[in-house]
């Protein structure tokens, strides 16, 4: 099978080589748990290996990001000038958000995606143009028409609808989720490690000072289910 490289030293041997080509993984963990700074090392990688890669995000503008990136060490500055990177914020309270999205994903320029954090999308409300069939085409989704829609179970739709789309793009993929502190779930909407093709769970224990990284789930890959020592560096995130 054809592997993707993560950037995250150690974590590659552990998994057979790499996360698994067109493949989702869900990058779990609670605040300051590591996994924005997993997504600019993956996508860092990427640029190393000459992939083209999307950063999407959902809560912070554009050029913090690139600071919070820089600060570690992942200059994206040539990148995005080169076009082999290209980020983009989008405001999940304007209409279109999931149009933007979608045909940015379904691009098919790119082998490698970020989504950081999924949270947000999870939680907004949905509404579906009321076509008078009982079984709604998920395609018909609609975040902007209020007065036609109804209300109908958000999240799975929601989820669905944006991992269908990461997989139908071709690329291979990590998705976070926002934990709460000391939480056992593996995502916050308790759906997403279900329909990704790879869990990583990051957490740590404040008394210990200690750092761990535990892959959870990985689709045709043989890995251990043992949580695995991590430290995060001036030069981010390594399996120790
Ligand atoms: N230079 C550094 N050296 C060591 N640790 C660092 C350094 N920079 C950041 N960290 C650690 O990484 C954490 C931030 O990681 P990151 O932004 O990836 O977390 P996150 O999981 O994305 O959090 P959030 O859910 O709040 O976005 C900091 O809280 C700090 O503990
Ligand atoms: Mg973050």
């Amino acid at each position: 099978m054809n592997r993707t490289k993560t950037g995250i030293e150690g974590l590659d041997e552990i998994i057979q080589g790499g996360f698994p080509k067109n493949s989702i993984t869900l990058v779990s963990g609670p605040p300051g748990g590591g996994k924005s700074i997993f997504c600019f090392q993956f996508l860092y990688e990427g640029i190393k290996n000459q992939d083209k890669c999307l950063y999407l995000t959902l809560d912070k503008k554009v050029e913090g990001l690139l600071a919070q990136a820089k600060e570690l060490g992942f200059d994206f500055q040539p990148a995005i000038e080169n076009n082999q990177i290209k980020l983009l914020y989008l405001n999940i309270n304007k209409k279109l958000v999931y149009e933007k999205m979608t045909n940015e994903i379904l691009s098919g320029e790119f082998d490698r995606i970020v989504l950081d954090s999924i949270t947000p999308l999870s939680e907004m409300p949905i509404f579906i143009k009321n076509t008078g069939e009982n079984n709604p085409d998920i395609s018909m989704i609609d975040s902007g028409d209020y007065s036609e829609g109804r209300n109908l179970p958000s999240r799975r739709l929601h989820l669905q609808f944006i991992m269908n789309a990461l997989e139908s793009s071709n690329s291979t993929s990590v998705v976070t989720s926002e934990l709460p502190m000391g939480s056992s779930l593996l995502s916050r909407d308790g759906i997403s490690e279900f329909l990704a093709d790879a869990v990583i769970k990051l957490s740590f224990d404040p008394t210990m000072d200690r750092r761990k990284l535990s892959v959870m789930k990985m689709r045709n890959t043989k890995h251990t289910l043992k949580p695995q020592d991590m430290v995060i560096e001036s030069d981010g995130i390594k399996l120790v």
